[in-house]
C-alpha cells in the first residue's frame, strides 16, 4: 500500500476557461498547473448544458478529450515535483458540470475517471457529489469544509467567496459553526457577454464594465430572480444562470448599450453576493475572495463598496486564490482515502456526513 501523503485536486468549473490543477501534502509542498481548455471543447461543453441530438455519444467523446487534459496536468504536475505516479496516492477530480438537478435526485460531472487511471497510473476519485444528492442533500457546495479547515478561525466569523462562473459562499463562525451555498452568478454573465461583445473570453480586471454606466432598472430586474430569496440550502448552474435567462432580462431593455450592460452585470455580481453576506454574515468584518473573480479588481472594488467592510483575496490567509478549489479536491480525496466525510450536512442538507467519491484504481 502507497503511504505517501501527496495529492493532485483536479477542478473544471463552470466558466469553462481550464483546468486548474495541484499537487499537494498539505503541508507547505504545493505546485500548480492550469491547462486552458481548446474552443472546441469549451464549445462542445456549453452545447452539452442543454438537452440535444445524441447527447450521449457527444458526453463520451467530450468527456475523453476532458479527461486527457486532465492527465497532461497531472504530468506537468509531477515534471514539476520531480516525482513518480507511485508518490501520489491519489487524484481528486472533479470532472465538468454539465446538468445539475438535485431536486430531481442526479448530477452529472463528466470526464473518464477509468481514462485517467490508466494514463496515470494513480487511483481516482470522481463523483463526488452523488452520494450527498443521494443522501437527500444539494451535493453543492462541497467546498465549505475544506474552507472550514484551513480558513476558519476561533475568534472571529470569516466569511469566503469563491467567484467562479457562479459564486458559493462559506461562512465560518468562530464557533466552528459554518453555513454555505450558492449566491448566484459568479463570472458567467459577465463572460457570456464579454464574448458576445468583445469578442474575449472575460472583460479584464471588469475595466470594461467600469467604462460603462449602471441601468439601476435593469440592475432591480436581475436582483428579482426568485432564486435569491429561496432559504438554503441551495445551489444552481448554467441550468439557470445562462443565456436564455440573461435575454429574458433583457427583454425589455432592448437599445442599451452593450458597455452599460457589462457595468449591470458587474453590479449584479457584486451586490447578489452582498446581500447575501449581509443576510447570512452580517458580523463578519472581512471577506476572502478565491476563483477567478479575485482577479477581477474592478469588483473587488464594488463589493467592498457595498459591503462596507474590506475585501481581500485568500491570499490574505496564505493560499492563492486561483489555487483554492483544486486543493479542495485534493483535501476531498485525502478525507475519501481515510474514509471520512467530506460533506457538511448543515451546508448541502444531506441526511448526515457521508463519505464523499468513487475509486478507480491505478
Ligand atoms: N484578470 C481577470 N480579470 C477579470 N476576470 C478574470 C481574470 N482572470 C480570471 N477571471 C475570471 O475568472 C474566471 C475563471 O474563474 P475560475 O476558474 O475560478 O472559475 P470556474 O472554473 O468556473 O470555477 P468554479 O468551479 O469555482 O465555478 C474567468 O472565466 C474570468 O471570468
Ligand atoms: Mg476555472
Amino acid at each position: 500500500m502507497k503511504s505517501s501523503p501527496l495529492y493532485v485536486g483536479l477542478m473544471s468549473g463552470t466558466s469553462l476557461d481550464g483546468v486548474d490543477g495541484v499537487l499537494t501534502g498539505f503541508d507547505g509542498r504545493l505546485y500548480a498547473a492550469y491547462i486552458p481548455f481548446p474552443e472546441s471543447l469549451r464549445d462542445a461543453l456549453l452545447v452539452l448544458q442543454q438537452s440535444g441530438h445524441d447527447e450521449i455519444h457527444r458526453e463520451a467523446i467530450a468527456a475523453n478529450t476532458l479527461t486527457t487534459l486532465y492527465a497532461d496536468c497531472v504530468q506537468q504536475l509531477l515534471a514539476q515535483a520531480g516525482i513518480s505516479a507511485a508518490e501520489v496516492r491519489a487524484i481528486g477530480a472533479h470532472g465538468q458540470t454539465i446538468r445539475h438537478n438535485p431536486a430531481q435526485g442526479y448530477t452529472r460531472q463528466i470526464q473518464q475517471p477509468a481514462l485517467l487511471a490508466e494514463l496515470t497510473g494513480i487511483d481516482v476519485v470522481a463523483d463526488f457529489r452523488s452520494r450527498d444528492i443521494a443522501a437527500g442533500g444539494q451535493g453543492a457546495p462541497l467546498v465549505p469544509a475544506f474552507h472550514q479547515a484551513v480558513f476558519g478561525s476561533t475568534s472571529t466569523t470569516r466569511v469566503v467567496a469563491n467567484i467562479g462562473g457562479i459564486c458559493n459562499i462559506s461562512v465560518l463562525h468562530s464557533d466552528g459553526r459554518v453555513l454555505g451555498y450558492d449566491t448566484g452568478p459568479g463570472n458567467v454573465l459577465m463572460d457570456l457577454w464579454a464574448a458576445r461583445h468583445l469578442g474575449l473570453p472575460y472583460d479584464r480586471n471588469g475595466d470594461w464594465a467600469a467604462s460603462g454606466r449602471v441601468d439601476p432598472a435593469l440592475l432591480s430586474g436581475l436582483m428579482s430572480e426568485p432564486y435569491f430569496a429561496q432559504p438554503s440550502p441551495k445551489s444552481t448552474g448554467r441550468d439557470l444562470f445562462n443565456a436564455p435567462w440573461l435575454e429574458r432580462q433583457l427583454a425589455a431593455f432592448a437599445g442599451r448599450a452593450p458597455v452599460d450592460v457589462q457595468a449591470t452585470l458587474m453590479a449584479f455580481t457584486a451586490r447578489s453576493l452582498a446581500e447575501a453576506i449581509q443576510r447570512d454574515a452580517g458580523e463578519t468584518e472581512a471577506v476572502y475572495v478565491c476563483g477567478g473573480g479575485a482577479m477581477n479588481g474592478c469588483l473587488m472594488k464594488q463589493l467592498a463598496t457595498e459591503l462596507a467592510v474590506p475585501v481581500h483575496s485568500t491570499d490574505a490567509l496564505g493560499i492563492s486564490p486561483q489555487h483554492v478549489e483544486a486543493i479542495a479536491f485534493a483535501w476531498l480525496a485525502a478525507r475519501f482515502c481515510d474514509r471520512l466525510p467530506g460533506n457538511l450536512p448543515a451546508v448541502t442538507g444531506a441526511k448526515g456526513p457521508r463519505i464523499l467519491g468513487a475509486l478507480y484504481p491505478a
